[in-house]
């Protein structure tokens, strides 16, 4: 039996690895998990569950969800804050962090589960965007395996495997082009924060939605990508496929073209990173080529849809760039979601802190935490009313 710590369980993707978990019973156990605020949930998993400990970010959902188990004597432990994240990604019983936290928020306890040897199935793709090379690092040093559970970068992961890594020429990610595809810049002036979550294929959390619609989900992508697999930017290549049934893909020296296919459900990727590299009965649904009238491709517009073109840029550059650049998308995203901006201020605030913002060489994961800050205070500062 595994036991498993989920970070971010209450979300998308750690409502997904529990379903998953649940089906696969009993080889999985959850250890331990942690949530923000969703009180309501995180007591619905701790009663469904009982894991030895949870941790919450937020004080009042904190104070909350510990007075719960304790009147209900369900002898979960509620650890509080990063130091409470940090402490259950590393505890000795665990064998497999989950890392499904939205944002940079996730890389401190990703941080401590590899220092403490955990294998990593990482769904927090802003991880390694911001301290890629920190992060490959440590878990080279510590023989610790980060799996991917990002279904791009899980395809990918697939396609590797059994050939020789020197032959693999370019990797081929495919993106959906969200719900704003095919738009020109003076369509998307208007375009209302509910317009920009309503994903074509995909049902995740806000953020990831509106990533995906500006295309820097996929840019985070490109960079995660770098790291997890060693490949240059100009071998990395984005290739627009509305249906979503090629996941990836990866094109080899002798021009063969290896694809990973499903129906789009994020259950498969987190089923496979769970067990590998073992492949277990399906959770998702199985392809109809019958039914599939078509799969299609197209180049993306990187002019109207700069975030894209901004990532490989910052990826480019290296450095802090990439967290830099993150930096600006969470704090612009958060901003859109609250309607203080609209939906190309996004990519434009982002442009400007990469102009604004000098890149440092040498730097650690405080480093990067306090820069991740002071990028942060400078757009809520420039852009709330
Ligand atoms: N959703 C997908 O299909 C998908 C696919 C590929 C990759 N990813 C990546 O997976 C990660 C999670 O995405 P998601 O869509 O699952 O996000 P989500 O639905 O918004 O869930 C985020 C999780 O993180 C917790 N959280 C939010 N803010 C936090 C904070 N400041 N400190 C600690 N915990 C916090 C949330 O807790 P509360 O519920 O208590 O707020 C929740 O458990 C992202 O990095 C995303 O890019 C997602």
């Amino acid at each position: 039996m595994k036991k498993l710590c989920i970070l971010g369980a209450t979300g998308s993707i750690g409502t997904q690895t529990i379903d998953v978990i649940k089906r696969e019973q009993p080889d999985f156990m959850l250890h331990s998990f942690s949530s923000n605020r969703n009180s309501r949930k995180t007591m619905e998993l701790i009663s469904e569950f009982r894991p030895k400990y949870v941790a919450m970010m937020d004080e009042t959902a904190f104070n909350e969800v510990r007075a719960c188990c304790k009147e209900k004597k369900y002898g979960t432990e509620v650890l509080y804050g990063m130091e409470g994240l940090n402490a259950i990604a590393s505890m000795e019983e665990v064998d497999m962090v989950v890392t499904s936290v939205v944002g940079m928020v996730g890389l401190s306890p990703t941080m401590h589960a590899i220092k403490a040897g955990k294998d990593i199935a990482l769904a927090n793709k802003e991880t390694l965007v911001v301290a890629g090379e920190l992060i490959m690092k440590e878990a080279k040093k510590r023989s610790v395996k980060i799996l991917p559970v990002d279904s791009e970068h899980g395809a990918v992961f697939q396609c590797l495997q059994g050939n020789d890594r020197k032959a693999a020429a370019d990797l081929l990610l495919t993106a959906s082009g969200g719900p704003f595809r095919g738009r020109h810049s003076d369509e998307l002036q208007e375009v209302t924060v509910e317009e920009a979550l309503r994903h074509p294929k995909w049902n995740m959390g806000k953020k990831i939605s509106i990533d995906s619609a500006t295309l820097m989900n996929k840019g985070l992508e490109v960079i995660e990508a770098h790291w997890l697999f060693d490949f240059d930017y100009d071998n990395i290549k984005v290739i627009i496929h509305p249906q979503s049934i090629i996941h990836s893909m990866v094109e080899y020296v002798d021009g063969s073209v290896i694809a990973q296919l499903s129906n789009p459900d994020m259950r498969l990727p987190i089923q496979y990173a769970l067990n590998y590299p073992e492949r277990k009965t399906s959770v998702i649904g199985k392809l109809n080529f019958y039914e599939l009238k078509s799969l299609t491709f197209e180049r993306p517009d990187m002019d109207t849809f700069r975030c894209l073109e901004l990532a490989y840029a910052a990826g480019r550059a290296g450095g802090t760039m990439p967290a830099i650049m993150n930096a600006a998308n969470e704090a612009a995203v958060a901003l859109f979601l609250n309607k203080k901006i609209g939906f190309l201020d996004i990519q434009k605030i982002i442009e400007k802190c990469m102009e604004k913002f000098t890149s440092g060489k040498d730097f650690s994961i405080d480093d990067v935490i306090l820069l991740d800050r002071e990028v942060k205070e400078y757009v809520f500062k420039t852009n709330e009313a």
